[in-house]
């Protein structure tokens, strides 16, 4: 076991586990942020998505050990009280069907528009192809990203 030191959404935690314990169980077991989840446990789907450095990582085949940078869960999208623009646009286009991915899809999005803030239908099928849904919500998704742009373009906080 060691003393681990992670910042998670502006918060520094330091927690005693095996160094090669996956982020992801840290962040729900010991941390109970459950935004991220455990989907394939495999790094294929995408479900337990965080952002470290501007990238969409996937959490559940991350040695919490090898973080050195903060770190940004879904949890820490929404800005004093208000939803990030992506979270928004999900729930206005109605994105969800079961749930289980959209940990994934939504921080994925968020990736997506820092580094392409209006993207092209192919942008978006690029960007997102990672985070998979076994409920087929690739167009509700494509429209939310698109919505979303529109919304930080105007204005909203990103
Ligand atoms: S749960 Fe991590 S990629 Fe599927
Ligand atoms: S909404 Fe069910 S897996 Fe994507």
């Amino acid at each position: 076991m060691s003393r681990i030191t992670l910042k998670v959404n502006g918060t520094a935690h330091t927690v005693d586990v095996d160094p090669l314990t996956p982020l992801l169980y840290v962040l729900r077991n010991d941390l109970g942020l459950q935004g991220p989840r455990f989907g394939c446990g495999l790094g294929q789907c995408g479900a337990c998505a965080v952002i470290i450095n501007g990238v969409a990582t996937r959490s559940c085949v991350t040695p919490c050990s090898n973080v050195r940078s903060e770190i940004t869960t879904l949890e820490g999208l929404a800005s004093n009280g208000t939803l990030h623009p992506v979270q928004q646009a999900w729930i206005d286009e109605q994105v969800p069907q079961c749930g289980f991915c959209q940990n994934g899809q939504i921080i994925t999005a968020k990736v997506l528009l820092d580094k392409t803030p209006n993207p092209t239908d192919a942008q978006i099928r690029e960007g997102m192809a990672g985070a998979l849904c076994r409920c087929m919500t690739y167009y509700r998704v494509q429209a939310a990203v698109k919505r979303a742009a529109v919304t930080i373009k105007a204005g909203g906080a990103a």
